[in-house]
């Protein structure tokens, strides 16, 4: 027993330096543009930093496309933009809605 309390502080010290879990630069997503990327299915195969099926967010934006640009590739996919991953299907999104989207990627640093 004494032995365990020995070891209180340094639990305490332990607890009190864990780092923050998420770094406040963090980029996230809007709950506007992540509610449309949950209703097009976009969100099965694209996340913010972490590769699934497609590219992540952060990787895409990286490109420096304009909005335009996005919106027509979303449409029409040039999958010799991303070697190793498989084509992406054409997605069918209102065009409103798909500037939401481009918009919000544009502006994701
Ligand atoms: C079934 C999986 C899948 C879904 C669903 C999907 N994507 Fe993709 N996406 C990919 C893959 C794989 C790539 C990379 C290969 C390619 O571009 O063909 C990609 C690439 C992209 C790119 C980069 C295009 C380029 O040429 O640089 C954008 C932008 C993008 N997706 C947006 C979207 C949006 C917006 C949606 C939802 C409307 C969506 N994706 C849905 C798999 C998917």
């Amino acid at each position: 027993m004494t032995k365990l309390l020995a070891f209180l502080p340094l639990l305490i010290l332990l607890a009190a330096f864990k780092p923050a879990e998420q770094p406040a630069k963090d980029p996230t997503i809007p709950t506007d543009v992540q509610a449309l990327l949950d209703k097009y299915g976009c969100a099965a195969c694209h996340a913010l930093s972490r590769k699934l099926v497609g590219p992540m967010w952060t990787d895409v934006a990286a490109k420096k496309y304009s909005a335009k640009r996005i919106a027509q590739l979303v449409a029409k996919p040039e999958p010799s933009n991303w070697p190793g991953y498989v084509p992406m299907v054409a997605q069918n999104v209102p065009k409103e809605d798909l500037n939401k989207i481009a918009k919000w990627l544009v502006n994701l640093k």
